[in-house]
């Protein structure tokens, strides 16, 4: 193993029998919902609490709060829910938990729910991931038949029900209230958020207590309670405030593109060799934690470390560990007009700011690859990201001009060229554009 590399979720991803519950339980699995079903549901929740656990879908909150946020005297059925849309361009870790170790997530969610007074999950997978969900059949239909889930889980006395929903392919559906929105039969629209409408933990699948967490998040539960929450708090103790693991789906110009599970306090170049290093030339660019947050170039990568607060310092962020490297041949405009389509495309055009804007922006980068750019479009770029930003009734309008606003500020050359010119400052413009 690499001296960066610290494999505790995918210690035994890999291994055909750990998708087996026989193979799971050889590895020491469910001996976490065991200790759990021993406890108070408090002291479950002040275990994760202790692991200074944050969600590992994107936004980093404190699992534990949410966790914490439900109501104890239970007035209403209460949902648990996997968010495994995973729509995230450059993200592609949930599905390989998802195919290679299934009752992580299932104990997880079962202990979550355990904690939250659930009877009920809803794990919420992105259509395309066909696989994923064949493996999460199959394991939950073994758990079942073990007695892991269902009526009376191993005689504690607490009933668990887990249900599987395919999606269809909406990148806007892994926002969480248009997530619920779409698990409830509607369209897969946002709902006003707090504090303009209830928490989910409050107000949220069929307007009861709902807690919703990433795939990657629920993962980490078993290892919390079976080991203890300081003991995972002493992963990543370098950092701020980010401890654990984090897994990082890496593409782009590497060697050996792969998911890789980090130690929090890694620093983005190790995670470069991890990857095999970077390949056809320097490294130019990294776009850190996925499509949406800016990218950053190679000076802030070599001195980026991995934790939510110290990528803020390198100006971006861990997101949902997307990373992608970018090589010197690579053309930031170019890269930047691929995403931006992206975006455009999943808008779901419920707000004016996130349904104009993400045309807009498409529409003058799309000019500028095709050499038609005029003077004055990049500050009308700029204008544009500031329009959407913060602005948007959800995360997609964010999402979808801080890649453009950060390109803007770490390669504004490459614009000022482009739209100059009519060409790129690194290359031909490639086939398709
Ligand atoms: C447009 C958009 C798409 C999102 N897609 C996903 C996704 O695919 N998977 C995910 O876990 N979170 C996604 N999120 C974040 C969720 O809204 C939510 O914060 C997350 O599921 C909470 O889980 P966590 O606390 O465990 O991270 C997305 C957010 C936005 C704004
Ligand atoms: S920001 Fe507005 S238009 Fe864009 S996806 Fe969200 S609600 Fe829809």
């Amino acid at each position: 193993m690499s001296m960066a590399e610290l494999k505790l979720l995918f210690e035994h991803a890999g291994d055909p029998a750990y998708a087996t519950l026989a193979g799971y339980q050889a590895k020491g699995g469910y001996q976490g919902l065991k200790k759990a079903l021993g406890m108070e549901r408090q002291a479950v929740i002040d275990q994760v609490k202790a692991s200074g656990l944050r969600g590992r879908g994107g936004a980093g909150f404190p699992t534990w709060i949410k966790w914490n946020g439900i109501e104890k005297e239970k007035t209403k059925p209460h949902y648990m829910i996997c968010n495994a849309d995973e729509g995230e361009p450059g993200t592609f870790k949930d599905k390989q938990l998802m195919e290679q170790t299934p009752f992580l997530l299932i104990e997880g969610m079962t202990i979550g729910g355990f904690a939250t007074n659930a009877q009920s999950g809803y794990i919420y997978i992105r259509g395309e991931f066909i696989d994923a969900a064949r493996a999460m059949r199959k394991a939950i239909d073994e758990a079942y038949a073990a007695g892991l889930l269902g009526k009376n889980i191993q005689g504690s006395g607490y009933d668990f029900d887990l249900y599987i929903h395919l999606g269809a392919g909406s990148y806007e559906c892994g926002e969480e209230s248009a997530l619920m929105s779409s698990l409830m039969g509607e369209r897969g629209m946002p709902r006003l958020k707090f504090p303009h409408a209830p928490l989910p933990t409050v107000a949220g699948l069929w307007d009861c207590p709902t807690i919703i967490n990433n795939v990657e998040t629920y993962c980490c539960a078993p290892f919390i309670v079976a080991n203890g929450g300081e003991w995972y708090a002493s992963m990543g103790a370098s950092t701020k405030n980010s401890r654990g693991t984090k897994i990082f789906s890496v593409s782009g110009h590497v060697n050996k593109p792969g998911n890789y599970e980090v130690e929090f306090g890694t620093t983005m170049m190790e995670l470069l060799e991890l990857a095999g290093g970077i390949n056809g030339g320097a490294l130019k660019a990294c776009v850190p934690g996925g499509s949406s947050v800016p990218m950053i170039n190679a000076e802030a990568c070599a001195k980026a470390i991995i934790g939510y607060e110290e990528m803020g310092e390198v100006g971006s962020m861990v997101g949902s560990g997307g990373c992608m490297f970018l090589n010197e041949h690579t053309c930031i405009v170019q890269f930047i007009w691929r995403t931006s389509q992206f975006y455009m495309r999943e808008s779901c055009g419920k707000c004016t700011p996130c349904r104009e804007g993400t045309r807009w922006l498409h529409q003058i980068l799309d000019r500028i690859v095709k050499g038609g750019g005029r003077p004055g479009d990049f500050e009308l770029l700029k204008d544009v990201c500031s329009q959407i930003d913060g602005r948007s009734f959800c995360g997609l309008g964010d999402a979808a001009a801080w890649p453009v606003a950060g390109a803007l500020k770490v390669f504004p050359e490459e614009f000022h060229h482009f739209i100059e010119h009519g060409r790129s400052m690194v290359g031909p413009v490639p086939v398709g554009v």
